[in-house]
């Protein structure tokens, strides 16, 4: 991932508790549903009634929430799929926003709405992400298979900006849009001067298989000297390219996995399995059948994740970071 500073709510807290697990900032996947269809999307396969039928419901949702926030959880995001497909949005945004989590919310931005827009003004999430997948109409819609997606997801931007909400725009870089990234950071920076704020922009250059396991999408991914001249040719991505690799040399050195997810971190997907990250979905804990205690404390840990030990011997290179280094994507 690379990315124009993200802010970090839970900083201070996960720099003292270092060595602890605590699961401080979970990713909850509420559907799979959505209303496009992405050429590379890894939760599409399972946008499917069949699915819909085997989602948590809003009552299992709360009581989930209720445990992590017992357990110690602070930062929540909500994507999906499409997070604003499920009906009752706004029902667990607010019971969220209760229970005092600093809600993140990832949305395409075509479903935003006046009125749910007025809602966040007057209850505002600490960061929406809306992705941003070309620049301009053609090639956007080339990605999301959706008529009249691209006015859509322009408008829902410009409802949040004229709010003045928190907004990250953000790019998976693949192969069909990498001669875009640059112009649409470029159009991001001067989307914000107009409105008199800071919009960040992440660019996200690492593909995953979708979640039925088809791996046809890697045929998206960026070769790294494409993503090496990308971030070369931009001054705040060249110095988050560094800061990153920094952090995970001291990492390195100091002995620490690179992968925090089962330590501080957590993902719930849409049918209600706890898991390590949403990118590591190989074991899952059932929250129907479970508490979130048991599941984070006694069976995450026996998880297996390729990033949590790296060998010590592991050299990071400024820039030249392995290919499966985790979280260079942008979900
Ligand atoms: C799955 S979407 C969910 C939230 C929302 N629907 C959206 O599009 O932003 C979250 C992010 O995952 C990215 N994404 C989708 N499929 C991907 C894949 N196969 N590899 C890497 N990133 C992917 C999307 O571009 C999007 O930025
Ligand atoms: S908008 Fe998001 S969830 Fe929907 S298809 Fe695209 S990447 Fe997937």
């Amino acid at each position: 991932m690379t990315t124009a500073q993200a802010p970090q709510p839970g900083h201070w807290l996960a720099a003292n508790t270092a060595g602890q697990r605590v699961p401080l900032s979970g990713q909850w996947e509420l559907t799979c549903r959505c209303n496009l269809r992405c050429v590379m999307c890894y939760t599409d396969c399972f946008n499917t009634a069949d699915r819909l039928r085997q989602e948590l419901t809003l009552p299992e949702i709360i009581r989930i929430m209720d445990e992590i926030q017992e357990a110690g959880c602070l930062e929540l995001t909500l994507t999906g799929g499409e997070p604003l497909m499920r009906d009752d949005f706004l029902d667990i945004y607010t019971a969220a926003k209760q229970k005092g989590f600093l809600i993140s919310v990832f949305t395409n931005g075509t479903l935003l709405t006046e009125r749910l827009v007025e809602w966040w003004t007057k209850y505002p999430p600490a960061m929406i992400e809306i992705s941003l997948h070309g620049f301009g109409e053609h090639s956007f819609e080339q990605i999301t298979r959706g008529r009249g997606s691209y006015a859509r997801c322009m408008a829902g931007i410009h409802l949040i900006l004229a709010r003045r909400l928190p907004l990250t725009l953000k790019t998976t870089g693949m192969t069909v849009n990498r001669d875009e990234i640059l112009k649409i950071k470029e159009y991001v920076s001067r989307l914000g001067e107009r409105y008199g704020t800071k919009v960040g922009y992440r660019f996200g250059s690492d593909i995953r298989a979708r979640l039925d396991g088809s791996d046809d999408v890697f045929s998206y991914q960026l070769a790294d000297e494409e993503i090496i001249a990308i971030e070369q040719a931009d001054p705040e991505f060249r110095a988050e390219r560094s800061r990153q690799d920094d952090r995970r040399q001291t990492m390195v050195r100091q002995g620490q996995g690179l992968c925090v997810g089962g330590q501080r971190k957590f993902h719930i997907d849409a049918y209600g399995q706890l898991q390590l990250c949403s990118n590591n979905r190989r074991e899952s804990y059932d929250l129907r059948r479970g508490s979130f205690r048991e599941g984070f404390y006694d069976v995450l840990p026996h998880f297996p994740c390729p990033a949590r030990r790296p060998p010590a011997s592991e050299t990071l290179l400024s820039i030249a970071t392995p290919r499966h280094a985790p979280s260079r994507g942008v979900a």
